[in-house]
C-alpha cells in the first residue's frame, strides 16, 4: 500500500451526502487513503461515485455498520486515523412507515462504530477523530421566530429525529466517558445531485417531468433551510481539519422557504427547461394528507462555524436549484435504476395508487 498520511473511512459513502464527501476528500487529499464502509440499502449507490471509483486513495467496502466483526477486521487492515460517520436511515416518511430500522442503523450502528473505533484507538487517542455528520432535526421544531444554536436542547420529534439525536448522545458520551476525541456537526436539509427521489426536491423535479401528481403534505407551509450539499461538504471538510476535538457545530445556508414556494421555483424552472407554458407544472400541485407530527419551521443559526472556522454557503438558493434540474435532466438514467423495483413499492405505501 502507498503511504498516506491519512486513512479515513467514510460511512455511507455511497449515499447522497456521503459520496459529495468522498468524491471531495478522494479529490482533494491524494495523500489521504479514503475508505468507503456502505452496505448499500436502497439508498446507497454506487453509480454515485463512478468519477472517482478508480482513484488509486479510494477503495470501496460493502459493509453494516452493525457488523463489529467486519468493522473491526477493516480498522486492523487499513489502521483508520480518521471515521467520518455518515452511514443511517435519512427518511422521515420511512421512518415513520418502519421506526426500528432507524433505531438498527441509527443508535445501534453508530454505538457498535464507537465501540470498535474505542477498541483499536484507545491505547493511542492522539491523532485521531470520530466525526459524526448529524442534523438540525434533532433539535426540534421552530415556530415563526428564532433559530437553532450549538446549545438549543434536543427535542426530537419524529423516530428519524429522535434515532439521530440518540446516536449524537452516544458520540457524546464516548466523548465524556473514554476521551474517545470526537466532533459532531448538525446540518440543515441538504440538495443537489445524486438525491435519492424520496425526499421533497428531488421527488418533485422527477414527477414534474413525468406529469405526476405534486403531493404538497398539509398546506404546504412548512419551513426548511436548505443548503447546497457540496457546500456541507465543504462544511464538512473544514470541520474535520480546523474544529475543535469535542465540540459541535450547526450548518445552515441562511435559506428559508416555504415547501410550496420551492414547489412553484422548480415548476417555473422546469417549465422553462421544458419549454412547458408557463404555469403548466403547477397544475400538477395536489394537497395531500399532512405528515403525522410534521415540524413546521427548521433554522440554522451557523454563526460559530462561520466566525471560529470560516466556513460560508457559496450557492444562491436559486443557482443551486437550477444546477441540480439540470443533473436530474441530464442523468436519467441514474433516476431510472433508483427508480426501479422497490421505489414503487414505496410510493404506492406512502402515496397511494391514486398518485
Ligand atoms: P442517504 O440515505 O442518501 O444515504 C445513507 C447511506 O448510508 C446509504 O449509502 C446507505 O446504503 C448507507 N447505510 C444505511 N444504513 C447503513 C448501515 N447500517 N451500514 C452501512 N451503511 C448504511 O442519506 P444522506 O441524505 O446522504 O445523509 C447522510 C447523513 O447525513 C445521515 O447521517 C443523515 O442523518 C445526515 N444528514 C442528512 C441531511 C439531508 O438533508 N439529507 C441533512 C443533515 C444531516
Ligand atoms: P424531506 O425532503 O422529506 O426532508 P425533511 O422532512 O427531513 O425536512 O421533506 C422536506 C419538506 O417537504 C417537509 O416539510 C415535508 C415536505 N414534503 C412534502 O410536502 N411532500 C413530499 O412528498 C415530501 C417527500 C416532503
Amino acid at each position: 500500500m502507498a503511504v498516506f498520511t491519512k486513512k479515513i473511512m467514510i460511512t455511507g459513502g455511497a449515499g447522497f451526502i456521503g459520496s459529495h464527501v468522498v468524491r471531495l476528500f478522494v479529490k482533494k487529499y491524494p495523500q489521504y487513503l479514503i475508505v468507503n464502509l456502505d452496505a448499500l440499502t436502497y439508498a446507497g449507490n454506487l453509480a454515485n461515485l463512478k468519477d472517482v471509483e478508480s482513484a488509486a486513495n479510494y477503495k470501496f467496502e460493502k459493509g453494516d455498520i452493525n457488523d463489529e466483526k467486519r468493522i473491526g477486521e477493516l480498522f486492523a487492515a487499513y489502521q483508520f486515523d480518521a471515521v467520518i460517520h455518515l452511514a443511517a436511515e435519512s427518511h422521515v416518511d420511512r421512518s415513520i412507515l418502519d421506526p426500528l430500522a432507524f433505531v438498527r442503523s441509527n443508535v445501534l450502528g453508530t454505538a457498535a462504530l464507537l465501540n470498535v473505533s474505542l477498541r483499536f484507538w484507545k491505547d493511542d487517542l492522539k491523532d485521531k477523530l470520530f466525526y459524526h455528520v448529524s442534523t438540525d432535526e434533532v433539535y426540534g421544531s421552530l415556530g415563526a421566530e428564532g433559530f437553532f444554536t450549538e446549545d438549543t436542547p434536543y427535542d426530537p420529534r419524529s423516530p428519524y429525529s429522535a434515532s439521530k439525536a440518540s446516536s449524537d448522545h452516544f458520540v457524546m458520551a464516548y466523548y465524556h466517558t473514554y476521551g474517545l476525541p470526537v466532533i459532531l456537526s448538525n446540518c440543515s436539509n441538504n440538495y443537489g445531485s445524486h438525491h435519492f427521489p424520496e425526499k421533497l426536491i428531488p421527488l418533485m423535479i422527477n414527477n414534474i417531468l413525468n406529469n405526476r401528481s405534486l403531493p404538497v403534505y398539509g398546506k404546504g407551509e412548512n419551513v426548511r433551510d436548505w443548503l447546497y450539499v457540496e457546500d456541507h461538504a465543504r462544511a464538512i471538510d473544514t470541520i474535520f481539519h480546523k474544529g475543535k476535538t469535542g465540540d459541535k457545530y450547526n450548518i445552515g445556508g441562511f435559506n428559508e422557504w416555504k415547501n410550496i414556494d420551492i414547489v412553484h421555483l422548480l415548476c417555473r424552472i422546469m417549465d422553462k427547461k421544458l419549454n412547458r407554458a408557463e404555469g403548466d407544472s403547477a397544475k400538477l400541485i395536489t394537497y395531500v394528507k399532512d405528515r403525522p407530527g410534521h415540524d413546521l419551521r427548521y433554522a440554522i443559526d451557523a454563526t460559530k462555524l462561520n466566525k471560529e472556522l470560516g466556513w460560508t454557503p457559496s450557492l444562491q438558493f436559486e443557482e443551486g436549484l437550477e444546477k441540480t434540474v439540470d443533473w436530474y435532466l441530464q442523468n436519467q438514467d441514474w433516476v431510472k435504476e433508483v427508480t426501479s423495483g422497490d421505489y414503487q413499492k414505496y410510493y404506492s405505501e406512502q402515496y397511494g395508487k391514486a398518485h
